[in-house]
Parts: C-alpha cells; sequence; structure tokens
C-alpha cells in the first residue's frame, strides 16, 4: 500500500479507533504457554493467563506492538473485536454484521477469514469463512457503497473466527505471517524445527547466554541462530513485518519507536558462545547462510562433524539435540543406534555440562540408556514431543 493511500485511507475514516486496551490471544506450541506468558510479563504486560495453546492477556496499541516484536514462542498475536453465541448460520452472519466493520476496514481495503471450529454446531470451516465475509462486506456496502475483496494470500485485515463450544470469537490477526517466519531462513532443509518451538525449548531449558550452548545436530541452524536472538537481545520480528502495519490505525511513530529501541538493544555475542555442528555439508551451509541473514555473521560457528567426534569446548554449558526420530526423516533401525550413540557422547564427551534431546519418539528416546532428570511435553505441531533433561555430571 503506498503512503498516499494509507493517508487517504487515514482521513476518509468515520471515526478514529480509541487506544484503549483490548483483549488479546497469542497462539503458542502447546506445551510452551507458560514460556509466553512469561514473555509477556517481561515485557511489561501483566497479568497474562497461559491456557491451552495460547495465552489471554489484555493490551494497548505498544503492548501489541511490543508483543509481535519481542515474542519468541507465539505463532500469532489475535486481538478480539467481538464475541457472540452461535449455534446456526442466521446467528453467525447477524453477530458479525453487528460488529462496526467500518472503522476497521474501507472499500479499498481486502480482507481474509481464517476459522477454527471445534464442539460446535457449525462444523463446515469453509461456510463459517464465507458467511463470516459475507456479513463483513455486507456492512460496509451499506455503509460505504461499495465493498472490501477478499484476498487470502496477502489480505490488508485477516479476520480469524474461533468457534468453541457455540460461543463465537471475533479476532483480527495483528501478526499477518505467522511469527516463526522471523524471515532469515533462506531455504528449507528436510525437517527443519519451527523456530518458536525452537525458542520454546532454549526458554524451557533455562539457558540465558551465560554460558554455551552447542547443537551437535544443528541441521538447518534453528536452535543456534534463535540462541543467538536471545542472548543477542535481538527481537525476534525486528526483520519482518506484521498485519497491524496495513491497519486503519496503524501508529507509525509509536512502530519506529519501538523498533528503534529494539535495535538499540542488541548486543555482539562472545567469541564460542553458540556453536551448531552437523554431518550434513548441505545443511550446514544453509545454516551459516541462514545465520548471516539472521545477523550473526561470524559469530555463531558451524562445524562439520559427525556426531561421533563432537566435543563441546568448555567446562560447562547446556547441549541441546534434535535428532531425527523417524516420522519425517530417517525411518529405520539406524535411528536406535544413533539414540545409543546419543547417550553415550553425552555420557563421555559432555561431563559437567546440561544435555538435553527433543524427541517425537519416546521409543527411541528410550534408547539413550541415560535417566531423564526432567521431561517437558511439547507439540511439533501435530507430533507430540519430549525435551529431555540430563545431568551429565
Ligand atoms: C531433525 S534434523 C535437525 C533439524 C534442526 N534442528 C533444524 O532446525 O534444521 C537432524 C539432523 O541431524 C543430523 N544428523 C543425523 N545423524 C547425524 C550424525 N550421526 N552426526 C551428525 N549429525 C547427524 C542430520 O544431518 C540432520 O541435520
Amino acid at each position: 500500500m503506498s503512503d498516499v493511500q494509507h493517508i487517504l485511507r487515514k482521513v476518509s475514516r468515520p471515526d478514529p479507533l480509541p487506544d484503549v486496551p483490548r483483549d488479546c490471544f497469542a497462539a503458542v506450541p502447546r506445551g510452551a504457554e507458560e514460556i509466553a506468558a512469561a514473555e509477556l510479563g517481561a515485557m511489561g504486560i501483566q497479568g497474562a493467563r497461559a491456557g491451552r495453546g495460547g495465552v489471554s492477556f489484555s493490551c494497548d496499541r505498544s503492548g501489541l506492538y511490543r508483543a509481535n516484536l519481542w515474542l519468541r514462542c507465539a505463532s500469532r498475536v489475535l486481538v478480539q473485536v467481538g464475541m457472540f453465541p452461535c449455534t446456526g448460520p442466521e446467528e453467525l452472519y447477524a453477530g458479525i454484521y453487528a460488529i462496526d466493520w467500518t472503522l476497521l476496514i474501507t472499500p479499498d481495503m481486502t480482507l481474509a477469514v481464517d476459522c477454527n471450529l471445534r464442539d460446535s454446531a457449525l462444523k463446515h470451516s469453509g461456510f463459517v469463512a464465507l458467511k463470516t465475509k459475507d456479513a463483513v462486506v455486507d456492512r460496509i456496502r451499506a455503509a460505504c457503497g461499495s465493498r472490501p475483496s477478499v484476498n487470502t494470500a496477502a489480505p490488508d485485515v485477516r479476520i480469524n473466527i474461533h468457534l468453541l463450544k457455540n460461543i463465537c470469537t471475533v479476532s483480527l490477526d495483528s501478526s499477518g505471517d505467522p511469527l516463526d517466519r522471523r524471515g532469515y531462513r533462506l531455504e528449507r532443509t528436510e525437517a527443519p524445527l519451527r523456530e518458536t518451538l525452537a525458542a520454546a525449548v532454549i526458554a524451557l531449558t533455562g539457558w540465558n547466554g551465560s554460558m554455551p550452548l552447542a547443537d551437535p545436530m544443528c541441521g538447518s541452524g534453528t536452535i543456534p541462530i534463535e540462541a543467538a536472538l536471545l542472548a543477542g537481545q535481538v527481537a525476534p520480528g525486528l526483520q519482518r513485518s506484521f498485519g497491524f502495519e496495513r491497519w486503519l490505525d496503524f501508529d507509525e511513530k509509536l512502530w519506529r519507536r519501538l523498533v528503534k529501541e529494539a535495535e538499540n538493544s542488541v548486543r555482539k555475542l562472545p567469541v564460542g558462545l553458540v556453536t551448531g555442528y552437523d554431518r550434513d555439508n548441505r545443511a550446514l551451509k544453509l545454516a551459516a547462510r541462514n545465520a548471516v541473514k539472521a545477523g550473526f555473521e561470524g559469530q555463531i560457528h558451524f562445524f562439520h562433524a559427525e556426531l561421533e567426534a563432537f566435543q563441546p569446548e568448555g567446562e560447562n554449558g547446556v547441549v541441546i539435540i534434535n535428532p531425527p526420530y523417524g516420522k519425517r526423516l530417517g525411518e529405520d533401525d539406524d535411528l536406535r543406534e544413533l539414540y545409543c550413540r546419543i547417550g553415550d557422547i553425552m555420557k563421555k564427551r559432555c561431563r559437567g555440562w546440561t544435555g538435553y534431546v527433543l524427541t517425537g519418539n519416546l521409543e527411541l528416546a528410550k534408547y539413550i540408556g541415560l535417566k531423564a532428570s526432567r521431561r517437558f511435553v511439547l507439540f511439533n505441531g501435530p507430533i507430540e514431543c519430549r525435551l529431555l533433561k540430563y545431568e551429565l555430571y
């Protein structure tokens, strides 16, 4: 959208949207809800409540921008604009129509509707999305004489419908692209860990950059890069844009100030703080390129090495391993052997360190042969995973 278009939209708006605290929901991989609530608390957003698959909180515009810029574990931040009981199409249409969409969308803007439905009379998300879109455009056409169009790929406003037990919550998706798209991943390797999940894993280990972190199976480098972002106090959203930047109430001055603050907080990593290793050269090259894109040229060190050759430097630190676990890579007996070797290497080479293994295969995890001192449940999409902690004295 051009600047002129944006200004025109603003002046033609019937009413300014007041900057009052609004109910928000940050969607989070299951298992990482408490971490995301703590992240919001650290940003000064009080009262965040962790629930299943997300965190509810209330914040003003500045809080919303901060949450998008700084949340490491959340996949999107939704801002609630309506809520009503809904047991059928008429109620849905009336409930959506009752929201004053003219404050949020002008006829020259585009929109898309995402739906998730659970335990409700309305069962077809495609139908709910269509009905919602009809009510929105009808309301705007009635007030303005023309209607916005639909753009599912890159809409100005993404509407989110959450229908749970016949209660419909209507929100705007302030993030746009999911927050795991930080902007540093250049290509995909075979089984990259989602950035938000990698950030959750690092947070669960309690690592804060005060000691080394090593990933002996780093693949495309997601864990080392997320660790570097954390230790370097880099806002994970610094390299991307957000849905709220296209909204009518977008406060560019405020946004620029928050971005400037975030840029000023960045610090350089000490040498040897974060290292990654892998036997796959192609993945390593990609990891190195991703790290440069993320702003860590020469700061994260990647080594081409078989697990057998892995030897972390330093007396203590955190080693995080995300081995293949059969559901997406490998799927054969070799994996049992690999898990045995992971246990062996951790025991023999990582004395004084704390080891963590993230796997979606509990059967394979048994082959590590060490006693886990803690187990965290995390979901990688639909796959239930365990993050296992090993004290390697
Ligand atoms: C599930 S992937 C890790 C994905 C990574 N966390 C990411 O985000 O891209 C597992 C990685 O282990 C590596 N790997 C498998 N066996 C290995 C071995 N024996 N030694 C070193 N690396 C190995 C693979 O090359 C692969 O990159």
